[in-house]
């Protein structure tokens, strides 16, 4: 490892599994200090351990997103222990699958608590310390699900929320070197799947045609974009909407040869 990243502090929420974890763990071999923010507190000191035992710089807060009060504690303790933040990744989310009519007030309210408002709250708690630096990096997990419709009723529309928060933190506090992008990942292969696993343990095969790099995505491909978007190759990208998406959004794949009468 290049330790490219050696004396930056990156915080990580959702951290405990998947694609966060993934993240955390890369980005602390390249040598930034990582505060892991995660709910589940097994998950959390697993990957706390993992990170502690390759060497890297690492310490886990046990947080509920959907609280105001702990976002504003636990960004405070983050900065005093660390000295500062140069990187937030808002990555913590939750998917329900009902559709829209099955969709309880309580369960929308949630979905946007968790997946739009704490992105929202983190972003608000990190910024005043980053302007006065002169010198910030946000990244927010975004999703194909905010450009088209491929269900996750509530979900989708918080992402689209999410997207939005991206384009009016860059514009309005580039300025002040502030960066802000969006990472739009396609299907991932990770946990957050598991209960359509077990309903359907081929789901990702029959997904394949889709994608026209041919596979779904992993949380490595996430994490690699999430290093470019951190580094110093990235210093001109703002308000971005990087697609790691296996060329998803680019067309729908089935349908063309269907046009084309090519699948005669
Ligand atoms: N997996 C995919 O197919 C996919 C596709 C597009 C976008 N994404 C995005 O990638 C990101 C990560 O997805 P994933 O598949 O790794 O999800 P995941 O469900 O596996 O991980 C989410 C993590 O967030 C934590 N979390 C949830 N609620 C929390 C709370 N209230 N407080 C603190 N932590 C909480 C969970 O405990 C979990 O560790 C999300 O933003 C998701 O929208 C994923």
């Amino acid at each position: 490892m290049s330790k490219s990243l050696k004396g930056k502090t990156v915080v990580i929420t959702g951290s405990g599994r998947s694609i966060g974890r993934e993240m955390a763990i890369r980005i602390a071999a390249e040598g930034a200090s990582v505060a892991l923010l995660e709910i589940n507190k097994e998950n959390l000191e697993e990957v706390r351990s993992t990170i502690a035992a390759a060497g890297g710089d690492v310490r886990a807060y046990e947080i509920d997103l959907g609280s105001e009060s702990q976002i504003i504690e636990t960004i405070s303790k983050v900065e005093k222990d660390f000295g500062k933040i140069d990187c937030l990744i808002n990555n913590a989310m939750i998917c329900p699958s009902e559709d829209l009519l099955n969709t309880t007030l309580e369960s929308w309210n949630k979905t946007l608590q968790i997946t739009l408002t704490a992105p929202f709250l983190c972003i608000r708690q990190v910024l005043p310390a980053m302007i006065k630096r002169k010198n910030g990096g946000i990244i927010n997990i975004g999703t194909v699900n905010a450009k088209a419709h491929f269900g996750s009723d509530s979900y989708s529309s918080a992402k689209a929320g999410v997207h939005a928060l991206t384009r009016t933190v860059a514009v309005r506090y580039g300025p002040d070197g502030i960066r802000c992008n969006t990472i739009v990942p396609g299907t991932i292969n990770t946990d957050a799947w598991q209960e359509r696993v077990d309903q359907n343990p081929n789901i990702f095969e029959e997904l394949k045609p889709w994608y026209p790099v041919g596979r779904v995505g992993t949380p490595k491909d996430i994490a690699d974009a999430a290093l470019f978007l951190i580094s110093d190759d990235s210093q001109w990208i703002s308000g971005s909407e990087l697609l790691v998406d296996g060329g998803l959004l680019a067309g729908y794949a089935p349908m063309f040869a269907t046009v084309e009468g090519s699948d005669k």
